[in-house]
This record gives C-alpha cells, sequence and structure tokens, in this order.
C-alpha cells in the first residue's frame, strides 16, 4: 500500500500560502513550482506499468489492451517541457449571511411549502392522474410534481420568459400576464425591451448585424442549414475543418473536435473513455451535462467539496491507496478529475495550477469545462488556462461550448492528436448526432478570427478587455452598495445573494419593470438558504448602462433589504477608465 503511494507522489513542488484576511473574504495566494522537464503521461497510464500511482496487475490486461484506443485505458508516454505557471492572487467572495437571515430564508421556506400542502389538500389540482398502473412504478415524482405546482408556479412568472429579439446588450420580452396564479400565461401582445444582464453573452457577439452575422448567412447561401448527416457519415464540410484546426490552435492545444450542442458534447463524449472500474472526482457544483455523462458509464463516482483542493487531494490519496473497493483492492483503471472553468451558478474560478500540480503528482487525468470561461476569461480571452498563465497541454481533456462567448451553438474538446484521433472514431456524438449547423460553424469561425486579430482589427481584443473592465467595476460598485456578492473579481457571472424565495421574485419583478432583465435563481438549484439573482456581464455593456442597473438594484436593494454585508467597504470613488486589469496575472 506504501509503495503505491510512494508511485503516486509527482515530481511537483506545491506551496501555498492562505492569507485569511478575516472570515468574510478569503484572499488565497498560491504559488506554483513545476519542474522544467517533466514526464508527461498522455492518454492513460505510465508505460512502466505504474498507474494513478499503482502497480499494473494482470487483471488489468485489458486495459493494456485497448492502449491504443487513446484514453480508453491506453497508455502513452512522451517528454515535453511545459510552461511554468506565473503566481496570480485568486479574490474570491464568500461572506456568509447572518445566523438570523438564514434562520428566516428557512422559516419562510418552509411558510411557503405549508401553505402549498394546504391549498394542495383544498383545492386538489384540475390534473390527469396515473390511473390503472398497479404493479408499475409512479411516473412523476411526487415531491417534484407538489413542488412544482404549490410552490414554483406561484413565482413562476419570473422564469422561462419568451423572448423575441436578439440577446444582445438589450433583449426584448413578450409580456405576458397570468389571471389564475401561474397556472397559464396569455400573451398580451405587447413587448418590453430591456437591459439584458440574463444572456451569457459575454463578448457581445449575439449580434444579428456585423461580419459574424454575414458570415453565417453567405454560409447558409453556399452549405444550408443542414448538413443531413453526422460527421462520421456525410456530415463534414469545409467549415467544420477549418473550424477544428482554428479551435485547437486558439487553444494551443495539437487538435479539437467540434459537436452541435455543448451538453451532448459532455453528455456523449465522457463515456467514451469511462468504464467500469474507473474512478471520477467531480467537483459538487458541476454542471447537468458532466454529470450525466459522468454517470452513464457506470464508472465510480466520487464527489468533492466545491473548489476545495484539500479535499480533493483527500480523495485523490484515499483511491491511490485503497484501490478498487473490495478484497483484492485492484487499482483504479484511470483516475479523473471533472471541474470548470467559472462556475454559473456561483461566479467561482476553479484552481486550476494547484488541480494541476494534484493531478501530476497523483498520476490522474483533468478534464475542464470551459463553457463559461472561453473568450470570457484570460488576457487573450482563452478561458481560464490562459486567465492563469498554465500549458494548456498540461490539461488531458479541455472542453468548451460556443454557446456564451461566442453567440452561436455547440461545443468542442481539444487535447493531444492521439486522443482527438480517438474520440473522432469512437464518439457517439460524432457516430451518430447531426453535425454543426454550417451557418453556427461559420459565427464561430468568425469570433475566433476577430479574437486571434486575423481580421485585421483590434476588435477582439478590446471586447475581452471592456468585458474585464465591467466586470471588475460592477462587482467592486456592488461591493460599494453593501449587498452579498459571491465568486471572483474576474468572473462576468455575478450572483447577488437574496436568500429568501420571496426577494428572489420581488426583485426579478421589480428589475423588469424597471426595464432590466436578470436571471432569479433559487431552491433546487442552489441550497436552500442561497437563493440569488445572477447577473451576466458582457462586453456589449456600455458603463452608462451599467450605472442604471447600479442605480436601479441599490433602489430595490434599499426597498426590499438586501445590504446584507457587513464588510468594511471601500467607499473612495472608483473610476471605469482607470481599473486595473489583467495586473496580476
Ligand atoms: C459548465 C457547462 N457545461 C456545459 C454546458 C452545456 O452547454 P450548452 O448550453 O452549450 O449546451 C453548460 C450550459 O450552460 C455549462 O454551464
Amino acid at each position: 500500500m506504501r509503495r503505491r503511494l510512494e508511485q503516486g507522489a509527482g515530481d511537483c513542488v506545491q506551496t501555498e500560502t492562505l492569507t485569511n484576511v478575516d472570515s468574510l473574504k478569503t484572499q488565497r495566494i498560491f504559488t506554483q513550482e513545476p519542474k522544467k522537464d517533466q514526464t508527461k503521461i498522455l492518454n492513460g497510464f505510465k508505460n512502466s506499468s505504474s498507474a494513478n500511482g499503482y502497480v499494473m496487475t494482470s487483471s488489468d490486461e485489458e486495459t493494456t489492451k485497448r492502449k491504443r484506443n487513446g484514453l480508453q485505458n491506453g497508455y502513452h508516454i512522451a517528454t515535453e517541457k511545459t510552461k511554468e505557471p506565473k503566481t496570480r492572487q485568486i479574490r474570491e467572495s464568500f461572506e456568509p449571511p447572518r445566523l438570523v437571515t438564514s434562520a428566516l430564508t428557512k422559516i419562510s421556506f418552509y411558510i411557503l411549502m405549508l401553505l402549498g400542502y394546504l391549498s394542495q389538500a383544498l383545492f386538489p389540482p384540475k390534473i390527469v392522474k396515473e390511473k390503472n398502473r398497479e404493479g408499475y412504478m409512479p411516473l412523476f415524482d411526487r415531491f417534484s410534481a407538489f413542488y412544482s405546482r404549490y410552490v414554483y408556479r406561484r413565482v413562476r412568472d419570473c422564469w422561462n420568459y419568451p423572448i423575441c429579439s436578439v440577446p444582445g446588450h438589450e433583449v426584448v420580452l413578450k409580456d405576458r400576464i397570468t389571471r389564475d396564479n401561474g397556472w397559464t400565461f396569455e400573451f398580451t401582445g405587447t413587448k418590453t425591451k430591456c437591459l439584458n444582464l440574463a444572456s451569457y453573452n459575454y463578448l457581445g457577439f449575439a449580434e444579428a448585424t456585423g461580419p459574424c452575422a454575414e458570415a453565417a448567412i453567405s454560409a447558409i447561401y453556399k452549405h444550408g442549414i443542414s448538413t443531413g448527416s453526422p460527421r462520421r457519415q456525410h456530415g463534414t464540410c469545409d467549415l467544420h475543418d477549418e473550424l477544428e484546426k482554428l479551435t485547437a490552435e486558439f487553444l494551443g492545444v495539437e487538435d479539437a473536435i467540434t459537436f452541435g450542442m455543448g451538453f451532448a458534447t459532455n453528455a456523449l463524449n465522457i463515456p467514451t473513455f469511462l468504464s467500469p472500474g474507473c474512478l471520477v472526482l467531480s467537483d459538487e457544483k458541476n454542471h447537468a451535462s458532466l454529470i450525466v455523462g459522468i454517470k452513464l458509464p457506470g464508472a465510480t463516482v466520487k464527489v468533492f467539496k466545491h473548489n476545495n483542493v484539500s479535499h480533493l487531494e483527500k480523495l485523490l490519496k484515499e483511491a491511490v491507496y485503497h484501490g478498487q473497493p473490495g478484497e483484492t483492492h485492484k487499482p483504479w483503471k484511470k483516475i479523473v478529475i471533472f471541474v470548470e472553468g467559472v462556475y454559473s451558478m456561483e461566479g467561482t474560478v476553479c484552481r486550476l495550477p494547484e488541480i494541476i500540480a494534484l493531478k501530476k503528482k497523483y498520476k490522474a487525468y483533468l478534464y475542464l469545462d470551459e463553457a463559461h470561461s472561453v473568450g470570457a476569461m484570460g488576457k487573450r480571452g482563452r478561458g481560464v488556462v490562459d486567465y492563469f498563465d498554465c500549458d494548456p497541454r498540461d490539461i488531458d481533456i479541455l472542453m468548451g461550448t460556443f454557446t456564451k462567448s461566442f453567440g452561436a451553438a455547440g461545443g468542442y474538446i481539444a487535447g493531444s492528436k492521439e486522443f482527438i484521433t480517438f474520440l473522432r472514431r469512437h464518439s457517439y456524438a460524432s457516430r451518430h448526432a447531426w453535425a454543426m449547423s454550417p451557418p453556427v460553424a461559420a459565427q464561430i469561425i468568425s469570433v475566433l478570427n476577430i479574437l486571434m486579430g486575423r481580421d485585421g482589427t483590434d476588435e477582439g481584443q478590446k471586447r475581452i478587455e471592456r468585458l474585464a473592465r465591467n466586470t471588475r467595476y460592477f462587482r467592486m460598485r456592488l461591493e460599494q452598495m453593501g449587498v452579498i456578492i459571491h465568486g471572483n473579481e474576474d468572473s462576468p457571472v455575478v450572483p447577488i445573494l437574496v436568500y429568501l424565495y420571496s426577494k428572489i421574485a420581488a426583485m426579478v419583478r421589480t428589475l423588469i419593470k424597471e426595464k432590466i432583465a436578470t436571471v432569479g435563481v433559487g431552491y433546487p438549484a442552489t441550497p436552500l438558504t442561497q437563493g440569488r439573482i445572477r447577473i451576466c456581464l458582457s462586453a456589449g455593456h456600455t458603463k452608462e448602462q451599467l450605472d442604471y442597473a447600479l442605480e436601479v438594484i441599490e433602489k430595490v436593494a434599499d426597498e426590499i433589504g438586501l445590504k446584507y454585508s457587513r464588510k468594511a467597504r471601500d467607499l473612495a470613488p472608483i473610476v471605469y477608465d482607470e481599473i486595473k486589469i489583467y495586473q496580476d496575472a
């Protein structure tokens, strides 16, 4: 056993200084000092029969047989020089609520539930009930049905707003009313144009005019809307090839493969390289698409506390030490860590350099989902890898979507040539799912060219910087206001904690009246006591628009009591143009 642990120990030195400024705001400073020449294990186990820190046994023969299949339990060895990441301070804020706020939130929620149960008893829903199904499992979960009818229905008007414009820095909502307390809605025939703080349009490329829209339109004239086939059949056109080359180049890796849907990129590719006998270590806040993909292949899953590197290390140690459950303690076929770049509900940024150090130390693999960080983070918009100045080749599987920063649709997986070739052959998504629509591919190519400055302008760089400045400005002003916000100072996802369910609804409704669209998030998407309004910033927002939103938010915060923060506030005026961005990188 001890030998296993020793074998698991890699050659990366990691030091961490945790400077806890106060209990309300935690600043973490960490330094990575990996050795310059590192043996990088690609696509599986080390050649010497030591894998994830253990010795391969004859029971791993199946594993060895499949070694040619890229990550499918095979192993390849390569010696590469990897880049030393620079030191970066992570400033993340997690001010906890007062005890009384938590208690009131819980009490108000239980009152809501009690009212729900009473009204269900007094006014049973006029809906179809399952009949003649003796011996069958019920089709519907009773609690979810109750919750959506008697709790969520009361505030249903705050969600699922139909829109009738491009979701740019402004968005047009279709007005609707309910005459039966949220059971049904009718359109009024009017529309409301709102400042859009709700859509994931980080770089403002969700546009109906301009070079990207024109590229998409030209692609329709040349290729039509659909490829009429999955990629592995007759569904690959020149745009797909061009997109994949550009994506790999943009991310600084050997190769990339793209898919028509971001969710499916996770759900349909993860099962190609996991199987029973593999161990997944997954961040507790990971997105549903990752969870679906991880559950499908029947691998063992252990969840670590959100962004908690010590907990991750504890699980890694245990995994290497104990191996698989059972008497033989057979070693895991492989251990894969799953994290996201920016977490879309928390606004947090994964502690990538530390996670890379751990994955090297314990010879595990790393799957990084950059859905919310590609384009939105880093000096050159290349995601958290760029933000921390890490080497992209240190991440075994780089995943991302084209929905958020690219104003398009679809997803990619990028990494070594060998692994991407393996996916091209084996991915369910490339074999069985329709290829990305050509105009969508054209939009993304156009955005990538702009971000890389290949359009002959500095528009891409300007957008990246505007988003970074907007983000810091908005977050700093909210902190001055005294509301509690969560997450990283550079994360364009800004959750404002409102705690009570009723306050989520009050805030969303008031903001819409003031012509500002936001998203409310509550239980079960968040823990019971952590209801919030989520704001997504964009490079498309002007300072004037942000100031208007801040003015309205402050007014609502005073009206409904949202200034929960007890932190000392720096009230010095903030000059937008003088805000420093990327100074730590
Ligand atoms: C982390 C993460 N991964 C994957 C997806 C799925 O991507 P898409 O919405 O592009 O299908 C999302 C969606 O928001 C996400 O947040």
